[in-house]
């Protein structure tokens, strides 16, 4: 596989993704970057994925790394303070560059504090999960959660340069690929019929880890969403659009105290808001069930936690990118044709929620499942 490299126009400063197999692992492949980095770092890095990879040439110097454990309540205010601590412990300086190897968790986590320490130290970013590098490794984005109210707050912050090792996504489980396949179906449903064909067509070898497999969709998916991000990088409009699958997805983590995976969830929004679609007759019933399949494929009965709708459309009704009295749902209406709902009634995301498959909510039928908090 030839490294192929693509850049990413952005306000806070252009950055290089290039995709290039081996870049963890490999010192031949690490080289040029270690040299291009020089003495000056630190490395934050997931503690699963040192464990893994013992022999990086980005963990040589064990003085330099800083271990973050990747969990949803360690993206939160307290996690960047721990990494604060551990900043000033090395020594870190304007000058310092800080290499973030990990998925989404820690790229928010330390992503946010690279920002703030010191008003701002350069970082690069390695991800190594799916969901990492075909999706959240572009759009400068970091988010963190404030108790169960997921990604509330955070900062525009953008790598200087993000390397992509699609081989490491060998040591995921099936079900941390099945996460990340979560949101390559969301933009490639997006993005057209032909994306989400190729997508459904390569979602086996991608759940089994196949590199090539992996490599193609990672670049589609990245294709897709900087198309988004580069028209509208601070999400004042059709970026906004991305979101689709993500406000019911988001309530669900919320919900089951982040038990369901991220891509997961998200898997189900998009089935959420497809029938949402449908039951206005927006989309049509085969565009739902072509989608439905995959997701299906990505959500074994298992993974979801049984769960009170009222706890659900708490978080749902507090969606940060909710606009006006209604809830907000960005829905499609076929392939590459999205529209951002905001007259969405909780009496109308109820009754598409109780014919999810997926889900299994305690208190369909109470008639005051409006309010409620948490279950
Ligand atoms: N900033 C953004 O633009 C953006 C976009 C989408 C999602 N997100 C956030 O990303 C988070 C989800 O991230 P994620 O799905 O990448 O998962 P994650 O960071 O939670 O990692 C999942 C698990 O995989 C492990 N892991 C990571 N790489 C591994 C590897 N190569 N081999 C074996 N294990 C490995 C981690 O230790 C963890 O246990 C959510 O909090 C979500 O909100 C952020």
């Amino acid at each position: 596989m030839t490294p192929s490299t693509l850049t990413v126009s952005s306000a806070l400063g252009d950055y290089p993704v290039t995709v290039h197999a081996g870049v963890l692992t490999s010192a031949a492949a690490s080289r040029s970057y270690l040299d291009e980095l020089g003495p000056d770092h630190v490395v934050v890095a997931d503690s699963r994925v040192l464990r893994l990879y013992p022999g990086s040439p980005w963990f040589l110097d064990e003085s330099r790394v800083i271990p973050f454990t990747a969990h949803e309540t360690a993206k939160t205010l307290d996690g960047v303070q721990a990494l604060y601590q551990a900043f000033i412990d090395r020594r870190v300086r304007r000058s310092t560059t800080v290499v973030v190897v990990g998925g989404g968790i820690v790229q928010d986590a330390a992503g946010f504090a690279c920002h703030t320490f010191l008003r701002g130290v350069n970082w690069w970013y390695l991800p190594t999960t799916l969901l990492a590098q075909g999706d959240s490794c572009i759009g400068a984005k970091t988010s963190l959660n404030h108790f169960t109210s997921k990604n509330i707050l955070g900062v525009f912050a953008r790598p200087g340069r993000v390397l992509v090792d699609p081989e490491v996504l060998a040591t995921l489980t099936r079900v941390e690929r099945a996460s990340g396949c979560g949101e390559l179906l969301k933009v490639s449903v997006m993005s057209g019929p032909e994306a989400f064909t190729a997508h459904a067509a390569d979602l086996e070898a991608v759940l089994a880890a196949d590199p090539d497999a992996c490599a193609r969709q990672i670049e589609a998916g990245l294709a897709t969403k900087i198309t988004y991000i580069e028209d509208d990088e601070f999400d004042r409009g059709r970026r906004q659009l991305l979101n689709y699958g993500h406000e019911f997805g988001h309530a669900l983590e919320a919900a089951t105290n982040f038990e369901v995976p991220h891509g997961l969830a998200v898997a189900i929004g998009v089935d959420f808001a497809n029938r949402l679609s449908a039951g206005r007759g927006r989309a049509t019933s085969d565009f739902v069930a072509k989608v439905a399949v995959v997701t299906r494929a990505l959500v074994t009965d298992e993974r979801v936690p049984r769960l009170r709708w009222a706890a659900l459309l708490h978080h749902l009704a507090r969606d940060k990118k909710r606009v006006g009295k209604d809830l907000t749902v960005v829905v499609a209406h076929g392939f590459g044709r999205m529209e951002k709902l905001t007259d969405v009634t909780p009496a109308e995301a109820r009754e598409v929620a109780a014919g999810l498959p997926y889900v299994h909510f305690t208190d369909l039928g109470d008639a005051g499942a409006e309010g409620g908090t948490t279950g």
